[in-house]
């Protein structure tokens, strides 16, 4: 098994129960996790690992520990963030003006497993994307792609607007959803992107929301953290709710904050407005499958062949594949590959009817029908991208093998 490089080491000095299951949980999250039993122990292991990003400290039930932990983080030339775990209490009669540090972050007692997963990794984004001067050799290995990576981006894309990006957004991420995956839905298009309205959610907070608070000294997030959740348990993430308040997202970041999601969702799925915008681009190149949905019509694929020698000139040629949407309509399937010359991955049929009253109702075809023709297309290109497709072929044949011997 191939071992994820360059993942982000922390260290961990809290009560033994619980720095073992905190170990644990960032095990999973893809940290290089280091328990630590003391004060002495955490200067041992930060005199020889040198690439510790962020330290784990208990500051509450244990102080002295935790202050002479944290005096190791900034002596020698080190600058290494802390999460300290404090209870609420202790949060509002904390000291903080002989000590700490800009980069500290706090996380109060009760706390989830996932949340403190969500935590550190928002905190080692933040370190790898602000360079302060100090000279923290630590954070200049990082690279946000590498880091345990455990699911895939997949962005929605097509220069033409009104073909089906959002409508295939939304029910790829509900039937992933319904087949037991942990999906991001994130919605990039901040012009004419409808996501949240169209899974029937109001007021859903955004990334523009968490960076202004961010900005006015809130806690950094990551897009895990921010994310709601859809009653299905898909979790959704609209970047901004306003077309014209978008300043504040840098294009990088927004891309970098895509990526790392990919440690804590099995699908990052994106439904992108239909431009070659900085964030669109961005977005590109950290994909690992762009899907196209194209209707049969010939102002569609005009747009398509353009859209070729596009991805060609941005590198992306590789990763972007056909979904039909409307398939059984206009031009052949086979027609619109040889015109286009992009593999066709998907073919989604026209739904008419079915579409308007799960829009309507803001709800997903999953869900509103499951038996439906138009589902079961879903369902199966959400196959395709968990590579089960080569099973159900496998028990197509076995199917027919059996019904030709009935007939025999
Ligand atoms: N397979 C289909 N069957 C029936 N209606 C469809 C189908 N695909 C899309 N539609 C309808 O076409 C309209 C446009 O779809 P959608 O909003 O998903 O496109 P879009 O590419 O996201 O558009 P925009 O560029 O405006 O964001 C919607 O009303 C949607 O319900
Ligand atoms: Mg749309």
């Amino acid at each position: 098994m191939a071992m994820p490089v360059n993942r982000p080491a922390v260290a961990v000095l809290l009560p033994p129960l619980e720095r073992d299951r905190v170990a644990a949980e960032l095990a999973l999250g893809g940290f290089d996790a280091l328990p630590v039993n003391s004060a002495s122990d955490l200067a041992a292991l930060l005199a020889y690992r040198r690439d510790v990003v962020v330290t784990i400290l208990d500051a509450d039930q244990d102080p002295e520990t935790a202050g002479a932990g944290w005096a190791l983080l900034h002596q020698g030339g080190l600058n290494i963030p802390a999460l300290l775990i404090v209870n609420p209490a202790t949060l509002d009669n904390l000291d903080t003006s002989g000590g700490g540090h800009e980069s500290d972050e706090y996380l109060t007692r009760p706390y989830s497993a996932e949340s403190i997963r969500w935590r550190v990794e928002a905190m080692c984004i933040r370190s790898s994307a602000v360079d302060d001067g100090s000279g923290n050799v630590l954070t200049a290995s990082l690279n946000a792609d590498d880091w345990g990576r455990r699911g895939r981006v997949v962005a929605i894309f097509n220069p033409k607007g009104g073909v089906g990006k959002t409508m295939l957004a939304t029910n790829l991420a509900a039937s992933l959803t319904a087949k037991g995956e942990s999906v991001l839905l994130v919605d990039a298009d901040t012009v004419t992107g409808a996501v949240a309205i169209s899974l029937g959610m109001d007021g859903v907070p955004t990334v523009v929301d968490a960076w202004r608070d961010e900005f006015d000294g809130g806690p950094v997030m990551s897009f895990a953290e921010m994310a709601s959740a859809h009653q299905s348990g898909l979790r959704v993430l609209p970047l901004s709710s306003s077309p014209i308040h978008t300043e504040l997202l840098d294009p990088e970041r927004v891309a970098t904050g895509i990526a790392a999601a990919r440690r804590t969702f099995d699908f990052v799925i994106v439904d992108l407005h239909s431009s070659y915008s900085a964030i669109n681009r961005a977005v590109f190149d950290k994909a690992d499958r762009i899907l196209v949905p194209v209707t049969p019509d010939l102002p569609a694929i005009r747009t398509a062949v353009r859209l070729r020698d596009v991805a060609d000139e941005l590198g992306m040629r590789d990763r972007i594949a056909l979904v039909i949407n409307r398939a059984n309509t206009g031009v052949s399937q086979a027609d619109m590959e040889r015109t286009i010359g992009i593999p066709t991955y998907a073919t989604i049929r026209s739904a008419g009817p079915i579409l308007v009253r799960a829009t309507n109702e803001g709800r997903t075809l999953v869900d509103i029908a499951p038996r439906e023709g138009v589902t079961a297309d879903f369902n199966a290109l959400a196959d395709r991208l968990l590579g089960r497709e080569v099973a159900a072929t496998k028990a197509a044949f076995k199917l027919f093998g059996r019904a030709s011997a009935v007939r025999a």
